[in-house]
């Protein structure tokens, strides 16, 4: 077998600035050693996140200049509508500025009071739109994906059995909806099954639910699947999409992940009547319903995003790059999520650093550790940004302690994942004069974006 390239040549290039070690100590420590608060321009790599950093193709680009910005009726809605049905087959195409637009639409109708929703594994925008509605958002995601040093192909999977428990325990009339995330992102990136997707579609079939997706990373899903599952293997990836969509009543798509924009979002309904009240919402908070907090260029470069998602040399090329990164870290014995999920690869703080404990925030520690060394930016998933206290203020830590490296589609050659590798290693050979860190500043809510920290 050949090294997998690169399915792409560099026609426009952004420089990177360079720091010194010094700098580097010293702009953390300005930033109250919280990496969301470093300016981009002093970050060499930035794996803070996949969303909204995409390099654009050049077709994108000039699909940007030939975006129609009519008000009502573009010429490029028709063109992101009929990319969107072409592999969702949904009825209702509406678009947002973003994934978490369509969710507060979506949730704003069907949650409220009384109500809960079940998921995989709720990312965090999507537990934060169905709780702020009232609803409760319920994770059943199988047990081996809760495990990080357990392998196991389809990490994502709904846990079918306490599906059908809590729907029995809940009752029907409360629940308004199943959702599915592809891939699990806050479980690691890990895939979902098509075996998964129609069994958890016949338990919605048994009692009358419908069932939606959080499409965010469908490409990467249907290509584990290809790879990974029995029957598949001579599928193309879109009709594998195709066939994942053809279970489902609906979705909501954050276009920053795999439609490859900057920008853009959408929901898509079977449903007409709950259809006509998200368009109704969607005018009160987004747009019109034909461009929906986006510009006409937007629509234009997510629907020919859409096309270019699902071209096997890139998603080989893609997933190839983070499954790169995970068996160089796994070979050298750095604990991560095995195994390596579609869009990052995942730090398992609790095992890298056993010394620090929750409470004093091992992948914060990490995380700074890797921007010292080498000015690369990850994020904590871990006590930072899910921690909570009991009623008498002592800390209640998440099930995982988590570093996240997310790598942005069609940035990073192969030398940057390299220099990514070795800042990672020198961090991990000395984890062991590594420290925790305790808040200065911490906010009531989502603290994790603007708290303030300092080494003990
Ligand atoms: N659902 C999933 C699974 C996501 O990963 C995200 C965003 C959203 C919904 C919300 O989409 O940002 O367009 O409003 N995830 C980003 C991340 C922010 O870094 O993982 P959005």
């Amino acid at each position: 077998m050949k090294t997998i390239i690169e399915p792409f040549k560099i026609k426009s290039v952004e420089p990177i600035r360079f720091t010194t070690r010094e700098e580097r100590i010293k702009i953390l420590e300005e930033a109250g050693y919280n990496p969301f608060l470093i300016h981009a321009d002093d970050v060499i790599i930035d794996l803070l996140t996949d969303s909204g950093t995409s390099a654009m193709s050049a077709k994108q680009w000039a699909g940007i200049m030939e975006g129609d910005e009519a008000y009502a009726g573009s010429k490029s809605f028709f063109r992101f509508e009929s990319a969107v049905r072409d592999l969702t087959g949904d009825k209702f195409i509406i678009p947002t500025h973003q994934g978490r637009a369509a969710e507060k639409i979506l949730f704003s109708i069907v949650g409220g009071e009384g109500k809960y929703v079940p998921n995989n594994t709720h990312f965090d925008t999507t537990r934060a739109n169905v709780e702020f509605s009232g609803a409760e958002a319920v994770d059943l995601v199988c047990e081996v994906g809760k495990h990080p040093e357990q392998r196991a192909d389809f990490k994502g999977d709904m846990d079918v059995e306490k599906l059908i428990k809590f729907i029995e325990e809940t009752g029907v009339e409360n629940i308004p909806l199943v959702m599915i995330t592809v891939t699990n992102n806050s479980g690691g990136g890990q895939p979902v099954s098509m075996q998964n997707i129609k069994d958890v579609r016949a338990v919605c079939d048994k009692y009358g639910l419908p069932l939606f997706f959080d499409a965010c990373r469908f490409a990467e899903n249907a290509f584990f699947i290809k790879k990974r599952e029995k029957g598949y293997e001579n599928k193309s990836v879109k009709e594998i999409c195709q066939e994942m969509f053809s279970y489902g009543d609906g979705s909501t798509m954050s276009a920053k992940k795999d439609a490859l924009v900057n920008i853009g979002g959408f929901l898509t309904l079977n449903n007409e009547e709950l259809a006509m009240k998200c368009r109704n919402l969607l005018i009160v908070t987004e747009g019109f319903p034909t461009y929906g907090g986006l510009a006409g260029r937007d629509l234009e470069a997510l629907a020919q995003g859409l096309e270019e998602i699902v071209d096997e040399n890139y998603l080989t090329y893609r997933i190839r790059s983070t499954e790169y990164l995970g068996e160089k870290l796994i070979d050298a014995g750095v604990p991560i999520i095995e195994p390596p999920g579609g869009h990052a690869i995942y730090i398992d703080a609790k095992r890298f650093l056993p010394n620090v404990p929750a409470n004093q925030f091992p992948g914060q520690a990490i995380t700074n550790e890797l921007y010292i060394v080498g000015g690369v930016r990850a994020v904590e998933i871990g006590s930072v940004m899910f921690g909570k206290y009991d009623e008498n203020g002592n800390h209640v830590a998440p099930p995982m302690e988590l570093v996240r490296m997310a790598i942005p589609r069609r940035v990073y050659t192969q030398s940057h994942i390299d220099y990514v590798l070795e800042v990672i290693l020198e961090v991990y050979e000395n984890r062991d004069k590594l420290k925790g860190y305790e808040f200065t500043y911490e906010a009531p809510m989502l603290r994790h974006f603007t708290a303030k920290f300092k080494p003990i």
